[in-house]
């Protein structure tokens, strides 16, 4: 009972620790083995500009629209909606949210706990002895095929999450991204030092950034918009979470545009790390597991000191997978220990071992249950896709509209609040009226068809 009422919920311990884990929520898998790829592939620098174009018109006001409903409220999702519309049926665009995290957590520590296994098997010199890509892929099988051993580092990784979560927002999520997210920058110099000096180490740059103007299409655009969409973690109430921490003298748009800055920053540099090794070494671009559990260590094993380069990238990819990991973890938290009053320890232990049970069968897709699926998908596939594809766009559309139109007053004071800009409010409420809504929907409707 002495986590009920707003006035003993946490707060962030300073500005720069709050943007950090919100950063750290954002930059995940979809920054390192995802973002590079899709921009060498769309049209470098011609994809760059529309990526910044969704990133302003989509990413920026929907991410202030969550961060504005979470400190207005101080409330977890469901919560935050109740509060401040009572009796109205918005909060269940929050438990929209919270069953769409629960889902991104279970499948997300599966990927993750793979990143583990690599980290572990670099340190011990177990992999980096490959000669040929079949023989990287064929360890990767091997690995992913051994489903006891997956769902170990399934486990270890949910563990992990456990230990921050648990010891609260200020001493744990904000404590640990303060560490962990300036060693993830570290760690991308020491790569992409590498990368760039390697013989042939252009070709990889030209293929990142080479403008081709000709690849921007309809369907490019609207992959730029959903790879802005999902890589800042919007649609599900991250940003609602992290926000219901915040103090009111915090500036919600500068603070938006600075992790958003950051989650393209750590993108863009994650592919100058990533393709010029790659090209250099004479592989052709990929995305995925195939990059980051193939190619990759391929590349690794190719190179003097390999193993000690691949010990950095695992640990800089299972970092990046931490922090995106905490923030899903600690939704469920706020909404176990607002609405249900549990204590946190309590609260982190059963929703992380909720997720935990329900990846199962998700680290079991590439073993032995590969040939088990819902709708033609692995549980795998399927988490991704119902998630991905459905479930946060569908959120972002109904956070768009509550912000916009239903709690528009409320949004227009609490924003105000640490920022004097009204023209800057103006040009927000009409993105998020009409522009977002639009753009999120059209990404929903071309993923269903
Ligand atoms: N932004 C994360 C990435 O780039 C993925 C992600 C999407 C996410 N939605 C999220 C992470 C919600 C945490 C919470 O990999």
């Amino acid at each position: 009972m002495m986590q009920a009422g707003g006035n003993s919920r946490e707060t962030w311990g300073s500005k720069i620790g709050f943007i950090l884990a919100a950063a750290g929520s954002a930059i995940g898998l979809g920054n390192i083995w995802r973002f590079p790829y899709v921009l060498g592939e769309s049209g470098g620098f011609a994809f760059l500009i529309v990526y910044i174009a969704c990133v302003l018109l989509i990413g920026l006001p929907i991410m202030s629209a969550e961060m504005v409903i979470g400190r207005g409220s101080g409330r977890n999702p469901v919560g935050a909606f109740r509060v401040l519309l009572p009796g109205t049926p918005w909060w269940l665009a929050g438990a929209v949210g919270l069953l769409t995290g629960v889902i991104i957590l279970a499948y997300y520590t599966v990927v993750a706990g793979w990143t583990l296994a690599y980290l572990y098997e670099s340190a011990t010199g177990l992999i980096n002895s490959f000669n040929t890509a079949e023989a990287a892929q064929q360890a990767f099988d091997r690995f992913v095929g051994n489903s006891g051993l997956v769902v170990f580092f399934h486990f270890l990784f949910t563990v992990l999450c456990i230990l921050v979560v648990s010891q609260g927002v200020k001493g744990g999520i904000e404590r640990w991204s303060k560490i962990l997210m300036p060693t993830l920058f570290l760690l991308l110099l020491l790569l992409i030092g590498r990368s760039l000096t390697l013989p042939g180490s252009g070709e990889g740059l030209k293929f990142l950034f080479k403008p081709d103007f000709s690849k921007i299409s309809g369907e490019v655009i609207l992959l730029a918009m959903g790879q802005a969409f999902y890589s800042l973690s919007l649609g599900m109430g991250v940003m609602i979470t992290y926000g219901s921490y915040l103090d009111k003298r915090t500036n919600l748009f500068s603070s938006t545009g600075t992790v958003a800055l950051l989650d393209m920053t750590i993108a863009i540099l994650a592919g100058v790390a990533i393709f010029p090794a790659v090209f250099a070494m004479g592989l052709e671009a990929s995305s995925g597991p195939g990059l980051t559990y193939v190619a990759l260590p391929l590349v690794f094993s190719k190179l003097p000191f390999g193993a000690v380069l691949s010990t950095f990238f695992f640990l800089l990819l299972s970092i990046a997978a931490l922090t995106s990991a905490i923030s899903l973890l600690e939704v469920m938290v706020s909404f176990a220990t607002d609405e249900l009053k549990w204590v946190r320890s309590r609260a982190t232990v059963i929703m992380a071992a909720t997720a935990f049970l329900l990846g199962v069968p998700a680290a079991l897709s590439f073993g032995v249950w590969s040939e088990v699926k819902v709708f033609d998908l692995t549980f795998f596939n399927l988490y991704d896709f119902l998630t991905a594809n459905i479930l946060l766009p569908i959120g972002g559309i109904l956070i768009a509209l509550f912000a916009g139109w239903a709690w528009k007053k409320g949004a227009e004071q609490e924003m105000m609040q640490g920022s004097t800009q009204k023209t800057l409010f103006r040009v927000w409420l009409w993105t998020v009226r009409i522009v977002a809504p639009i753009a999120v929907g059209a990404i929903l409707i071309s993923n269903l068809l």
